[in-house]
């Protein structure tokens, strides 16, 4: 480990890449971890180097097709529970938009059936790529009652489905084409079609999330509610644009580093 610190890794880093590469120090597996080390240094994100990485009680294999799931998200998973505990919904239809890994709403799956509540849910995402990984998530954590939509947004999910989902979660695109310039190289790994939206209304980032909030009331039922992730820049708009399109109740929180994230709208 000292020696690939003197490298240039962070503690940290060379730490998880010696427990994933080196298991119960086999030596014979020297050479991976070397390799797996030269990634890292050339700016590959750790968490594709180990091919997977925890998300609240998951073990979420993620790969380059995927966006790493972020610890921001992990919250909007408790808004979730908690709006889906406030309705008192005992078999929930969840919707989630953009599922990338599945890290959304597979967690809420695997949360729920350990409360004893059985839900149901339809993973969407226009990259067959993201959903063949979301795939194998909900295979690797034996969650059943999940079926994997390739639409953009509402386009190809089922009409049976208009009035009675009780939940639609999504962490959709969000980072402006501008912006996008401005941040971290590493970032550049990761599908840009999982990052950046365009523009909407005159604000950056905003055009995916602008279509789910308008388009959300007449799939959900009368108590229904959506749960987006958004960017620093969307509170005021996203706020507007809920109230615009029907719902009732509308919130918008801070995530733990203090920045405006997460919309919760409610129906009723
Ligand atoms: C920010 S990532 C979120 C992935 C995952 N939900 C998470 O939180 O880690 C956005 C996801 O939305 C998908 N996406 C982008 N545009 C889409 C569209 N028009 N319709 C459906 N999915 C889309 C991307 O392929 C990507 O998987």
């Amino acid at each position: 480990m000292t020696e690939l610190i003197g490298l240039g890794l962070e503690r940290h880093e060379a730490r998880w890449l010696v427990e994933e590469f080196v298991p119960g120090a086999d030596l014979d597996a020297v050479p991976a971890l070397h390799l797996a080390a030269q990634r890292r240094l050339n700016g590959e994100p750790l968490q594709y180097i180990i091919g997977h990485w925890p998300f609240r009680s998951l073990d979420l294999d993620v790969d380059t097709r995927v966006l790493i799931p972020r610890p921001e998200t992990e919250e909007l998973v408790d808004y979730a529970l908690q709006e889906l505990a406030r309705v008192g919904a005992v078999a929930p239809v969840i919707l989630d938009l953009g599922c990338g890994s599945g890290a959304i709403g597979l967690s809420l799956v695997f949360e729920l059936r350990e409360r004893g509540i059985a839900a149901t849910l339809v993973c969407v995402d226009k990259s067959l790529d993201a959903l063949s990984v979301a795939k194998r998530n909900a295979i690797k954590h034996q969650l059943h009652a999940v079926s994997f939509v390739e639409s953009s947004w509402f386009n190809n999910v089922d009409h049976s489905l208009r009035g009675h989902i009780d939940l639609i979660v999504s962490n959709p695109p969000y980072v402006g084409e501008v912006e996008f310039e401005t941040l971290d190289a590493v970032l550049r790994h990761e599908p840009l079609g999982a990052l950046v939206a365009p523009s909407a209304q005159g604000v950056e980032g905003f055009s995916d999330l602008e279509e789910i909030i308008a388009e959300a009331p007449e799939w959900l039922t009368s108590t229904g509610v959506l749960i987006c992730e958004h960017g620093n820049m969307h509170r005021e708009v996203a706020l507007q644009n809920a109230y615009d399109a029907g719902f009732s109740d509308v919130f918008d929180y801070d995530d733990l580093a203090g920045h405006p994230r997460i919309l919760v709208a409610r129906r009723s």
